[in-house]
């Protein structure tokens, strides 16, 4: 279990913790000499329906759902999921964020289950997608506030037409309705944002899923099929201008995770989040794009990534009429070549220094793996278009971590790990989840006597997960989305949380944004 001593050092092995703590020690000798690192300490499982924080940390609000974004009158959308920092000077940035699904009963007024109405419909489709935002700060000192005004402020959801790019139509459609199940995404260095459509066959259904979607849409849009979804959106928040890039593959997309290769083509690692499916690359053919490249499923067993590349495989000439046909058929084609079957990926990151791509897998009831890890893949030779690797764990969830079912990931720039978790809210009240209490933060730093040991630092409302963490660019603020709380709500007049507002309000998913002396002393860069 991780709670010995052995397994804390092979954490620290394994994240290359001595060379990432020297590296970094090196890129930041010209800072002013640090005064002694506040010791984090662990809030205990709560049931609180608050966002509890441990000391050394306070949140702001940056935007619930419902509140105005724009002088059109935009709002914020449901369910905030992914959130992406974007610098534009030192007091002007981007926030992006994702909206992943809604509660039928909190945002229609229906029960769950109930047959939509066309408004119903609408206004589900009007509340996901994402929101683009501009957030500014009197000063390098001064908290981060949304800026309502700014022309820029944007949304962009399950109703905005949205180009493919794709070399025919997909089910007849070369521009279709809307993006939706925005779960995480990513950030390109050419200053794009990555929006990734998840559980899309829970609106449109699916060719993988016999089961009616639980909020049908399709009535009402007779149009709208569900090869339209499933893809990974590139925004450009400075037009607004959005478009599906088929080239990185259609399956329930958690994230995408996006680097540079050494000879500077772009990488995206993307995990699908359905039990025993599979963790992807994708390599561009050229710098600053990602509209063509080759998309490879890792072999965990064998260590090597497989391309999906139709031309190059007989079987997969054979299956599929072109490649966007096993694009549009990604998960049929992975497991054709001998993709491995992993329990729900979800969460990557990147260590800033050594490189490693860590990967949470969430869960898997049908192997009984209930509490889900972390596993570590280090390319050949440092290199992200290597196409061999080295596989190994590198935290196991479960009581000795106190971490179960581990969602979105995020290194800071000083290389500690921030983990959070995703117990549906089902889960969280039953055993044998008990004992986890509400879905959390965790911070595990990766240097001083608490080296390697994960650290509850906030916990969420009742029945909510805290998702998308991301820090700003001086380290000093990390980002994070409140998402469903009073998820297990039943009746509108008795509702399982009342975040934020308090009282007897109705529960909003939200955005905020953590800051204090646990960041300023672990995580701030200037
Ligand atoms: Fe939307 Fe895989 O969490
Ligand atoms: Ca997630
Ligand atoms: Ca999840
Ligand atoms: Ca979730």
């Amino acid at each position: 279990m991780f709670s010995s001593s052995f397994s804390r050092r092979k954490f620290l092995e394994f994240i290359g913790a001595a060379t990432a703590t020297h590296a970094v020690a090196q890129v930041h000798t010209k800072r002013q000499p640090r005064s002694k690192k506040m010791m984090p300490v662990a809030l205990p499982a709560s049931r609180a329906d608050d966002l509890l924080l441990t000391s050394g940390l306070q949140f702001d609000v940056i935007a619930k759902y419902g509140d105005r974004i724009n002088a059109s009158g935009d709002t914020f959308g449901f369910n905030a999921d992914f959130t992406s920092f974007m610098p534009l000077s030192l007091t002007e940035a981007f926030l992006f964020v994702n909206h992943e699904y809604i509660h039928s009963l909190l945002v229609c007024g229906l029960p769950f289950g109930a047959k939509l109405t066309k408004e119903a419909a609408e206004k589900m489709l009007s509340v996901v997608g994402c929101s683009i935002l501009k957030i500014r700060r009197k000063d390098t000192q001064s908290p981060w506030r949304l800026d309502v005004d700014d022309p820029l402020n944007r949304r962009i959801s399950g109703l905005t037409p949205i180009p493919l790019v794709a070399p025919r139509a997909v089910a007849g459609k070369l521009t279709v309705m809307g993006t939706i199940n925005n779960c995480s995404g990513g950030q390109t260095p050419w200053r794009t944002f990555l929006t990734c459509e998840e559980n899309f066959d829970w609106i449109w259904g699916s060719e993988d899923t016999q089961e009616l979607p639980a909020a049908d849409a399709r009535p009402f849009y007779p149009d709208a099929k569900s090869e339209h979804y499933g893809w990974v959106v590139e925004v450009d928040p400075f037009t607004g201008n959005a478009r599906k890039l088929t080239s990185l593959g259609r399956f329930a997309h958690e994230g995408a995770r996006v680097c540079e290769a050494r000879d500077g083509r772009p990488v995206v690692y993307m995990g699908d989040d359905t039990a025993d499916q599979c963790i992807y690359k994708f390599i561009g053919d050229t710098p600053g794009s990602l509209v063509s490249g080759t998309l490879y499923v890792a072999d965990t067993q064998a260590g090597r990534w497989l391309a999906l590349d139709r031309d190059k495989n007989p079987k997969l000439k054979e299956a599929f009429v072109d490649q966007l046909d096993l694009l549009i058929n990604t998960r049929k084609a992975a497991k054709l070549v001998g993709g491995t079957p992993h329990d729900r990926p979800e969460g990557i990151d990147i260590h800033p220094v050594t490189g490693a791509v860590v990967i949470s897998l969430t869960n898997n009831k049908s192997r009984k793996n209930l509490y889900g890890s972390l596993i570590k893949i280090q390319e050949h030779d440092g290199d992200h278009a290597a196409l061999t690797f080295q596989v190994s764990t590198l935290l196991m969830g479960g009581s000795g971590s106190g971490i179960a079912c581990p969602d979105n990931i995020r290194f800071d720039q000083r290389g500690n790990l921030w983990v959070t978790t995703d117990m549906s809210d089902a889960a969280m009240r039953s055993e044998p989840y008990r004992e986890f209490g509400n879905n959390s933060l965790f911070f595990v730093p990766i240097d001083g006597p608490q080296a390697g040991k994960p650290i509850r630092v906030a916990s969420a409302p009742c029945d909510a997960e805290l998702t998308g963490p991301c820090f700003s660019g001086d380290g000093r603020t990390l980002f994070l989305a409140v998402q469903h709380p009073g998820e297990g709500t039943t009746d509108l007049q008795n509702p399982t949380s009342h975040w934020p507002d308090g009282g007897k309000e109705l529960p909003k998913p939200a955005v905020v944004a953590l800051h204090g002396e646990l960041l300023d002393s672990w995580t701030a860069i200037s």
